[in-house]
């Protein structure tokens, strides 16, 4: 039997990278999933070589009328909503003296506010539903301490972290289970981006901040997308039932918590 049979998934940034692994994986186990992106095309494209299972949907989660059209669109295809993972994120990295409001707004507005106010339009339609559901928060390594140029990133992590602690309590008694995934290091378009920026900053040729950080995890390595899926089916299915606002690590080792 599949674990996740018949059930009905919204993924955010499930264009590319780790959303679209955990779509795979979903689907894989029995799932239909909406492939939710602020970059339709990609989401469009990423929608079509997964399969039938998939259907792309356009979406930004810092609009509201975006989020709730998003719902709604789900429900139509998919009679409803069982699963929500809160995967949209930004990245960006600078000093302390060099931090702008426009990056510190834009990163609360995607990775924070949009996470939020897409669990609460998630929550009311499987509420509405009253055969409970899971949602997933991604967070990080990055929301467990500081880190010397990525105060913001670091911050909004610890934000999601704390928003699954609440939501996770208040959300239970409506047979939602609301968890989080922190990873740590892992591969992929994103971390390309990350590997330019700490280039620039501290002044290294490309490609080598990504070699460190992979020496320095314990496993050995860098993490994969694939190398999280098994946990987010886990926290998809009906196994994890009475796992409440919880935060795993899924790093090879990065953190102990
Ligand atoms: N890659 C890592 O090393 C790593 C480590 C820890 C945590 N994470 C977290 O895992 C999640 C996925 O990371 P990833 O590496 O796959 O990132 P990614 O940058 O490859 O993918 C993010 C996706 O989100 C989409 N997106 C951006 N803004 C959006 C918006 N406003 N509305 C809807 N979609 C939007 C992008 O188009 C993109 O497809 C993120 O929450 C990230 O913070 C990643």
């Amino acid at each position: 039997m599949k674990r996740l049979e018949g059930k009905s998934a919204l993924i955010t940034g499930s264009a590319r990278g780790i959303g679209r692994a955990f779509a795979e994986a979903y689907i894989a186990e029995g799932a239909t999933v909406a492939i939710a992106d602020i970059n339709l095309a990609r989401a469009t494209e990423t929608a079509a070589e997964l399969g039938p299972q998939a259907y792309p949907v356009e979406m930004d989660v810092t609009q509201q009328a975006s989020i709730d059209a998003a719902i709604a669109t789900v429900v139509e295809k998919a009679g409803g909503l069982d699963i929500l993972v809160n995967n949209a994120a930004l990245f960006d990295l600078a000093p302390i003296t060099e931090i702008t409001r426009e990056s510190y707004d834009r990163l609360f507005a995607i990775n924070v506010s949009g996470a939020l106010f897409t669990l609460q339009a998630a929550a009311k339609q499987m509420i509405a539903q009253g055969r409970g559901g899971k949602i997933i928060n991604m967070a990080s390594q990055a929301g467990r301490r500081g880190e010397a140029l990525v105060a913001v990133y670091c911050a909004t992590k610890a934000a999601v972290i704390s928003l699954t602690q609440s939501a996770g309590l208040n959300l239970i008694p409506h047979g939602i289970n609301v968890n989080a995934i922190a990873p740590g290091v892992v591969d992929g378009e994103h971390w390309d981006g990350v590997d330019a920026m700490f280039a620039k900053y501290e002044n290294r040729p490309l490609g080598e901040k990504k070699k460190l950080v992979g020496a320095e995890v314990p496993f050995g390595r860098m993490g994969t997308a694939q190398d999280l899926t098994g946990m987010a089916v886990f926290l998809a299915s009906k196994d994890s039932d009475y796992i409440v606002s919880q935060t795993y690590n899924v790093d090879g080792g990065n953190w102990m918590s």
